[in-house]
């Protein structure tokens, strides 16, 4: 089976420092998050995957199409948010919508539904017929992101794509990237919200020093970092017992079954590492301690 996405030890530098160091990757579909510290380079890999920038060493492919040799090809299957340029402030949310969707190769009257239906699913209809000079920087990224969803590209790239949005445009995009994915479009994105990565992402992977440190499911990458605790909780949230991890059940059965009379005014609670302490782990970063409760009170 041909790897959508493939890289072989893809190198990048730039300004003195080795950006992208000798990356390999193999990805065969679905949702892959790239997630990363600032500057650690996942703009530069979207840039060379979507034939924006040339790699100094190695090579990547998509579809088995190479992003330097075979760039035009590479783009045919390809769709991305590096798509700022199209976007006309002059022009309204529609028009700007209809000429990308003409010049994708779309007829007029094709090209004037498929704007109106990414205007609807990413409510802009209201605003759809004001020019975008005058939208708000959530309403641009709204047009920004619907244009590269023009087409339904088989490879789709997005850079960030939820910053700066509300809370209800977020969960509308993140439909519609799950939608895309049910499709058969396999989506590569950076995100520094790993809720996002966590709602939506098939596969993880942390970019660090221009290398992969982790990769996996987010609930591989969760394991690394610790397992799921049980724990006895006062009213306070002071961890009172530890009664172990939750995957030995025989032993937590017997903690239980032994505990004390004042345990029973505890509450249990299951401790699990989120993605965000293990992003902090494995990324090398002081942690905080934040932890997943899911707590429920012991028979009083
Ligand atoms: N044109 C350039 N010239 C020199 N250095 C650059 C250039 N573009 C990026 N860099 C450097 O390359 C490194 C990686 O940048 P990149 O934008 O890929 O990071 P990122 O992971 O996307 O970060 P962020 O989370 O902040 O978006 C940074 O150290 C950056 O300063
Ligand atoms: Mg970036």
């Amino acid at each position: 089976m041909t790897a959508v996405i493939e890289l072989d030890g893809l190198g990048k530098r730039l300004g003195g420092q080795t950006v992208l160091d000798s990356l390999a990757l193999d990805i065969t579909g679905g949702i892959f998050a790239l997630l990363g510290p600032n500057g650690a380079g996942k703009t530069t890999l979207v840039s060379i995957l979507s034939t924006l920038m040339r790699p100094d060493s190695g090579s990547a492919r998509i579809l088995g199409h190479d992003v330097e040799r075979d760039a035009a090809r590479v783009r045919r299957h390809i769709g991305t948010t590096g798509q700022y340029a199209a976007i006309d402030e002059a022009l309204t949310g529609r028009e700007n919508l209809v000429m990308i969707a003409r010049l994708l190769g779309l007829g007029t009257l094709d090209a004037r539904r498929r704007a109106d239906e990414l205007l609807a699913s990413f409510d802009l209809a209201e605003t759809a017929n004001r020019p975008v000079a005058e939208y708000s920087g959530g309403m641009r990224r709204r047009v920004d992101l619907a244009a590269s969803l023009v087409l339904t590209p088989a490879v789709l790239f997005l850079d960030e794509p939820t910053t700066g949005l509300d809370p209800a445009s977020r969960a509308r995009l993140w439909d519609a990237i799950a939608a895309r994915a049910a499709e058969g479009c396999c989506v590569f994105m950076t995100t520094q919200m790993l809720d996002e990565a966590e709602a939506l992402a098939d596969r993880v992977a942390i970019l660090q020093g221009g290398r992969i440190v982790a990769d996996g499911t987010v609930d591989r990458l969760i394991s690394l970092v610790g397992t799921e605790t049980a724990v006895l909780v006062d009213e306070a949230g002071e961890v009172r017992r530890t009664l172990g991890a939750t995957g030995d059940a025989g032993a937590l059965a017997r903690q239980l079954a032994g505990l004390a009379e004042e345990d029973h005014r505890l509450h249990l609670e299951l401790r699990r590492p989120t993605l965000d302490d293990a992003f902090l782990a494995l990324t090398g970063q002081p942690g905080r301690t934040a932890a997943r409760r899911d707590s429920r009170e012991v028979a009083a």
